[in-house]
Order: structure tokens, then C-alpha cells, then sequence
């Protein structure tokens, strides 16, 4: 099987239409390469999907498929979001999580892969904490490899859930072209697979990326990927269409301590102390009265409340975060349907 990379560069709004790209097989490695028609015809599958499963008529295209969650990191919504949108699509799903699986015992992740994919699942959908995992994975096995976010690299149906609900919100779900919008993404971008997948797909439909932090979170060198870089919130939010806040990954920082004392954490990580770093790019409601009419708060969760986003934003009138999580849905009932669906490779 071929997985997915960069070969194709991104079409322009205004080419002549191409037939739709075929997925069936594929591997979901990562956003960043796939063409614009690659990102909308996942997009408008989502977005079909989500219509679908709001009125309850999801076609069971998966029926007789069973997918496997292979997951080595922590994880609430994404796995239990794979779950529900493959038994919605009507597949069975087996749920392998990394306390008990046998890496554990020294398996290594292509061996644990390859005998899953020996009991015959027809797609493994993959979590791990290092960097390029999944497509390592996907190089292992024949059948089709979704990465469901590996180390600092990818969360490609991250990316997809939080462009569906942009476009939706703005009214652009009907073509996916982002152009005239601002997106913010704040915080822990160095340590953001999902911004990494943001940025490739917003970027690619002509949305308009700031990626703003403190230098150590938001290096001058994230403009390889297609974004602004900014150090300083509060100039961006009064234009801003969309403000994605990101928590800080102490996890992925130097900082553990036995401990696992927050404070204590942040003596020796990225950052000289909360206090200070909220001071600058928390999203208080102070700061998000600032922000445009209509503009809206996203967050991919999990939330730290009180560190980058205040409670009353998360909970407030902008937040679209429910939505999000909802629209997770949709979008990976899309992605199992279009890889896993239809006759068999
Ligand atoms: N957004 C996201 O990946 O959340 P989980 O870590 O809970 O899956």
C-alpha cells in the first residue's frame, strides 16, 4: 500500500475540476503534501457525514469490518471518537491500548502491529508518542494505517475536525476555500502535532495562519510551514476569524519530575512560569472581548483551564469546542468509510 506524502502540490482554487481522488486503501499519515482536491473531497465527506449522523441516517458502509485502536498515549476524545464513528459506520472495533498490550513487554509497534493485522482487521488506527510511528507502522502492514497523532509530528483528523468547523462556521463548506480568513493558533506550537496538521490544511485552503507564543513555543523556523509567526496575542485578535489555543505539553518538555508537580515542572520547562505566560497569551474573557464579531475559540482538548484558556471563554458564546468534538466524529466515520469502505483491495 501506498502511504500518503508529499508529491502533490497543492492545486489552485481556480483549476479546471480533477476527478475526485480515490482513498480507497490508502493510508492518513498526515495532512501536510496532500493536494487541495485531496483535502476537499476528505472534507466534504466529513461534512456529508455530519449531516448524516445529525439526522440519524449514516449509511452502514463498514458493516462486516472490523478496525483496530492502537493506542500508546493517553487519549478521551480521539479514540473514543474512532469508536463510536466505526460502530456508527457499522464496523466493529477492537480496542488494543498500550498498558495492556505486550509492548509492555518489550513487543516492538511493527511486531504489535503486524499480528493484529494478521487476525484480519481491515484498518489500525494508530497512537504513539514518537514522531513519525505511524508511518513507520503503515510501511509495516498492508492494510490502511490512520494516524491518530504520533509524538510532535501529525493528528491529521485533528486537523480535518478543526477545518470542517471553521469552514462550517464561516460558511465555506460548500468548496473548503479558507481565503479571507485569519486563524490564530496560540501556545505549544512547537510541541503541536495538531498544529502542524492545522496549519497544512488551513494554509492549503488560502486561510490566513498566525502562529503566535513565546519564541521556544513559537520558533521563527514554523514559517517553513506556510504560517505567520508572532510573538505578541493581543495585535492579532481584533482580526482574528478563529483563535485555536493550544495547551502546553509539559509532558513533552524535559520536565518530567517524579513529582509531576505542575510548578515544579515549569522551573525547568519552555516557559519562566504560568503566571507570566497567561499574562501574555492566556485567553481570558478580557482578552476575547477584543476579538471580532462572529470569531470564534477553538481548542482541541484537553483543556487546561485556567493556564491557557480561561473557563467562562471555554464555556462561552465564541467556544466551538463541542463542536469540534462532535464534528470528530463525522470526520472519522468519513476517513474509516472512504479508506475502508466499498470492495475490498
Ligand atoms: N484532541 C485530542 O487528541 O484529544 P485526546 O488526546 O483526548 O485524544
Amino acid at each position: 500500500m501506498t502511504a500518503i506524502h508529499p508529491a502533490n502540490p497543492a492545486s489552485k482554487p481556480s483549476s479546471p475540476p480533477q476527478p475526485a481522488p480515490s482513498w480507497h486503501g490508502r493510508d492518513l499519515v498526515g495532512l501536510q503534501g496532500l493536494s487541495r482536491a485531496e483535502l476537499v473531497s476528505l472534507l466534504t465527506a466529513s461534512r456529508d457525514a455530519a449531516h448524516k449522523i445529525e439526522q440519524n441516517a449514516l449509511d452502514p458502509v463498514l458493516r462486516g469490518r472490523v478496525v483496530a485502536t492502537m493506542f500508546f498515549e493517553d487519549s478521551t476524545r480521539t479514540r473514543s471518537s474512532f469508536t463510536v464513528a466505526a460502530q456508527r459506520a457499522g464496523a466493529s472495533v477492537v480496542d488494543l491500548s498500550g498498558g495492556s498490550s505486550s509492548v509492555n513487554k518489550g513487543e516492538t509497534l511493527i511486531d504489535t502491529a503486524r499480528n493484529i493485522e494478521a487476525m484480519g482487521v481491515d484498518a489500525i488506527i494508530v497512537r504513539a508518542r514518537q514522531s513519525g510511528a505511524a508511518q513507520i507502522v503503515a510501511q509495516a502492514v498492508a492494510c490502511p494505517i490512520i494516524n491518530a497523532g504520533d509524538g510532535r509530528h501529525e493528528h491529521p483528523t485533528q486537523g480535518l475536525l478543526d477545518t470542517l468547523t471553521i469552514a462550517s462556521r464561516f460558511g465555506r463548506d460548500s468548496t473548503f476555500d479558507l481565503s479571507g480568513l485569519n486563524v490564530v493558533i496560540v501556545g505549544d506550537i512547537a510541541s503541536s502535532r495538531v498544529a502542524r496538521s492545522g496549519i497544512a490544511a488551513l494554509t492549503s485552503l488560502g486561510a490566513h495562519v498566525t502562529c503566535v507564543g513565546p519564541s521556544s513555543m513559537a520558533p521563527s523556523s514554523l514559517s517553513a510551514l506556510g504560517c505567520a509567526v508572532a510573538h505578541e496575542l493581543d495585535p492579532l485578535l481584533p482580526t482574528a476569524h478563529a483563535v485555536m489555543m493550544l495547551r502546553i505539553q509539559f509532558e513533552r518538555a524535559d520536565t518530567d519530575t517524579p513529582t509531576g508537580n505542575k510548578s515544579e515542572q515549569v522551573k525547568k520547562s519552555v516557559i519562566a512560569s504560568i503566571r507570566e505566560y497567561r499574562r501574555f497569551y492566556a485567553l481570558s474573557a478580557e482578552r476575547a472581548a477584543k476579538m471580532r464579531q462572529g470569531a470564534i475559540v477553538l481548542h482541541p482538548g484537553p483543556i487546561n483551564r485556567g493556564i491557557e484558556l480561561d473557563a467562562d471563554v471555554a464555556d462561552g458564546p465564541r467556544s466551538v469546542i463541542m463542536q469540534q468534538v462532535t464534528n470528530g466524529v463525522a470526520v472519522r466515520a468519513a476517513v474509516l468509510s472512504l479508506l475502508v469502505g466499498g470492495p475490498r483491495p
